[in-house]
């Protein structure tokens, strides 16, 4: 995100690279239809509510949370992993302070929630969340399991590919995003098509 300074508010402005992401609409990813916006999007001013709060206190994360291997009494099952990065803003600049919250499916592809009926083992030792904050070069990490693929029935045969999932929460209420790490398929994954 940049912005520019108008009648005293911050407007921001958020670019969008050309030739790098997908087209919000894409009518063969049909989740599209109903994501996508139909209009232009509205950049309102950064007013006092919006650049103020929330406010996290690094007190709210704890020893093991971005550690998804030493939450239980166990070690999960699966590929010990380290996903690490930087947040940064717009122009490149690194974001300390900022809240990741991640959350991903276990080893063999199912969620601890009880609308995942996928048929493959809960594992005891997976909860599959966890949260850190980025430092003051804007870097985090964490260590966890690599997720398996899962199918989600979206036209014969569909599999989603092996993801995390996260959100961003900065310092202010309108600094919120989410992204998602997908894993390349491996000969030993089943086709994926998304
Ligand atoms: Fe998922």
């Amino acid at each position: 995100m940049t912005g520019t300074a108008v009648g005293g508010n911050s407007r921001p402005s958020y670019p969008r690279p050309e030739g790098v992401h997908p087209p919000l609409a894409y009518p063969s990813y049909t989740s599209t239809a109903l994501r996508a916006p139909r209009r232009p999007l509205v950049v309102l001013p950064q007013n006092l509510t919006e650049v103020s709060g929330p406010v996290f206190g690094a007190e709210r994360v704890g020893e093991c949370d971005n550690d998804l291997t030493r939450q239980h009494a166990g070690e999960p099952v699966g590929q010990r992993i380290v996903v690490h990065g930087r947040v940064l803003d717009g122009s490149g600049a690194a974001v300390p302070d900022t809240l990741l919250e991640v959350w991903q499916a276990n080893a063999g592809g199912r969620y601890r929630h009880p609308v995942d009926q996928w048929p493959t083992p809960l594992d005891p030792n997976c909860s599959g969340a966890g949260r850190t904050f980025s430092d003051a070069d804007g870097r985090y990490s964490f260590t966890t399991v690599k997720p398996g693929a899962y199918p989600w029935k979206k036209h014969h045969n569909a599999w989603r590919p092996a993801h995390i999932t996260s959100r961003c929460s900065g310092w202010r209420s309108c600094s919120d995003w989410s992204a998602r790490c997908t894993f390349p398929r491996t000969r030993s994954s089943p086709t994926t098509r998304s």
